[in-house]
């Protein structure tokens, strides 16, 4: 072998939060790699570390820092190792996070990704951090501040994806919602669609790389609107129309979306486009009018029920998602208790529950006071979860004895390690966004099978691929 060939450097990513960050880590590690960089899952062999931040929550920033901490030594052990942190976070505490974290060399906000690459050589060759955040959404006019947010989709890489058939791609950026306890809208800044024809292209060439299911990406999706050249309006419901026609796509996913734009075309879109999936992420966030008002989420819990009622009547089969947070200010027990209300009418297939977490720079944050004790916020956060996981194992078991369509994802997580060539216990995902565990072989992998339900629990569908010869051909 001959020892021309420059040695690649060692990059260790660490990805929390939703999947925007995802996304953003999967775009980011693949410019990297085009500029001679190889991934490591072993920290203490990288030459840069990087974390992809969230801000959503205080406990997913405690966890970056405590992190960082760690780290600091093999810093000392290893002067040469670069450090980033990247996403949400880097956009809220900017300058802090040096302070907090001296022997971070690099800070870059969400909308500032592409410089990633240009600050990791910057940082070296002046032995001083570099920082690239978007401008505050108060600093300017709106196009101003928007175009500090750039766009972030360059040429994607098959080899970075979780799956070679599976692939985010985002339709919007930014959000302009301002809910009260969110700090979204401060570090993602405005909201943008992205232009239609961009985003087919961008299907259409996944497609091409051998992708089958897609799940577009906004943090209000169906609020997605964009304006073409001729003057024509595409909302989300022209755009899966769109989507729908590429070839090789078997699966189109969304999410999340706003309640008040769950519109009817949008409904009657997914009950008409067969490789829509039949799953709707709605978060409500609280079942109590007042609540919602102080949340400034803009709705009535009466426009959520009504909302359910129109998906309920156009696509019967689909399954609804929401999010809970409990233990926002002011929530009173019999606050608390209309959420519990809502989800059980709602029969949500899941919901996320969060305790309220006040973020610095938000509404609630400066109108508000956190006036609900942590052991209440986690009993509630219980109560909830609890209440939701009857539901949930009730609803699921209805599904015996049905044939879902699955999308076989690997091997299931109690039997990670399976051989190749070997059968064992898979998983994969519903059109309806169920996980199902089943057994099944390698070869199915990136395969879309059906399988009869054939137990339930709160979480997992448990079923057997309807051909077993597609499991064990025989001889
Ligand atoms: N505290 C707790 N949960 C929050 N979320 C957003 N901001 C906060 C906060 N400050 C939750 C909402 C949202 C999900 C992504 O995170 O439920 O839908
Ligand atoms: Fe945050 Fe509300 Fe925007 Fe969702 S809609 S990202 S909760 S501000």
């Amino acid at each position: 072998m001959s020892d021309v060939t420059p040695k690649r450097k060692k990059l260790y990513i660490e990805t929390v939060g939703c999947q925007m960050n995802l996304l953003d880590s999967e775009l980011v590690v693949g410019k990297l790699r085009n500029e001679g960089y190889e991934l490591t899952d072993d920290i203490g062999k990288a030459d840069t570390i990087l974390y992809n931040t969230c801000s959503v929550r205080q406990h997913a920033e405690d966890k970056i820092y405590s992190a960082l901490g760690r780290i600091k030594q093999l810093k000392q052990l290893k002067p040469e190792l670069t450090i980033g942190v990247l996403g949400c976070m880097a956009q809220k505490d900017q300058k802090q996070i040096l302070k907090r974290a001296p022997h971070v060399d690099i800070v870059v906000g969400p909308g500032q990704l592409a410089r990633v690459p240009e600050l990791l050589v910057l940082a070296k060759e002046q032995a001083t951090p570099q920082m690239a955040v978007s401008l505050p959404r108060t600093a300017g006019s709106n196009e101003t501040v928007t175009a500090s947010f750039a766009e972030y989709d360059p040429i994607r890489e098959p080899a970075m994806r979780p799956t070679p058939f599976q692939a985010f791609v985002r339709i919007m950026m930014g959000c302009d919602k301002f809910c009260t306890y969110c700090i979204v809208p401060s570090v993602r800044g405005p909201e943008q669609s992205r232009p239609a024809a961009v985003i087919v292209d961008e299907a259409r060439a996944l497609a091409d790389q051998g992708v089958k299911e897609i799940t577009l990406l906004g943090q209000t999706v169906n609020s997605y609107r964009s304006v073409d050249a001729s003057g024509r309006t595409f909302r989300l419901s022209d755009l899966l129309e769109r989507l729908h026609e590429i070839e090789g796509l078997q699966r189109i996913k969304f999410i999340t979306n706003f309640p008040n734009d769950m519109t009817d075309d949008l409904l009657q879109a997914v009950r008409d486009l067969p490789r829509v999936s039949r799953y709707l992420h709605v978060p409500a966030q609280s079942g109590c009018d007042e609540v919602l008002k102080r949340m400034k989420r803009t709705y009535s819990v009466a426009l959520y029920d009504d909302m359910l009622d129109r998906i309920r009547a156009t696509v019967p089969d689909a399954a609804v998602s929401s999010d809970f947070i409990v233990g926002f200010p002011g929530e009173s027990e019999a606050s608390f208790e209309k959420s519990m209300r809502l989800v059980e009418r709602g029969r949500f297939k899941n919901s996320y529950i969060f305790k309220y977490s006040p973020r610095q720079g938000t509404k609630a944050d400066t109108l508000f006071i956190d006036d609900i004790p942590e052991e209440v916020k986690k009993r509630r956060n219980n109560d909830l979860l609890v209440l939701q996981t009857a539901i949930s194992q009730e609803d699921n078991r209805r599904l015996i004895g049905q044939n879902l369509e699955v999308l076989v994802e690997g091997p299931s997580k109690s039997s990670k390690g399976v051989a190749v060539d070997e059968i064992g216990q898979f998983s994969g995902r519903s059109s309806c966004d169920r996980i199902v565990v089943f057994e099944g072989h390698e070869r199915l992998v990136g395969q879309f099978v059906p399988v009869t339900i054939e137990d339930a629990s709160g979480v997992t569908l448990f079923g057997r691929v309807v051909t077993m010869d597609l499991v064990a051909p025989r001889a």
